[in-house]
């Protein structure tokens, strides 16, 4: 990922500890988020930490995030993310 999301949101967009995942969110929900955020509009002090990092973002920035966040698929994998975890193949038949 470009700037420094990774850092607390994971190489992946997946998220780690208590930063959310990103990949494959609604669009319209992250570009709402970022766009509170840059507003300096935070409901907690975890949120303050994002406000940081989205001041610095322009419209077209955040259209470029999010559609690439959106569209993100794991490149090793080659699936979306999903809340649960499958299992395949071994439960025998
Ligand atoms: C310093 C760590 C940190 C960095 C760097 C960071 N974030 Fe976040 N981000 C957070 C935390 C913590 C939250 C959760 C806030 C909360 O409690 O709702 C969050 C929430 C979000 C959300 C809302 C997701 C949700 O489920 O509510 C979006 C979208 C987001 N970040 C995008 C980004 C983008 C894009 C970048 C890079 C420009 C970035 N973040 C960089 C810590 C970070």
């Amino acid at each position: 990922m470009e700037k420094t999301c990774y850092s607390c949101h994971g190489p992946k967009a997946e998220g780690m500890h208590n930063y959310p995942y990103l990949a494959n969110r609604a669009k319209g929900f992250l570009e709402y988020k970022l766009k509170r955020f840059r507003d300096k509009k935070a409901d907690n002090q975890q949120q303050e930490m994002m406000v940081a990092y989205a001041v610095g973002l322009s419209d077209e920035e955040i259209e470029n995030l999010v559609t690439f966040l959106y569209e993100y698929k794991d490149e090793e994998q080659q699936e979306r993310y999903d809340d649960s975890y499958r299992v395949h193949g071994d439960g025998g038949s």
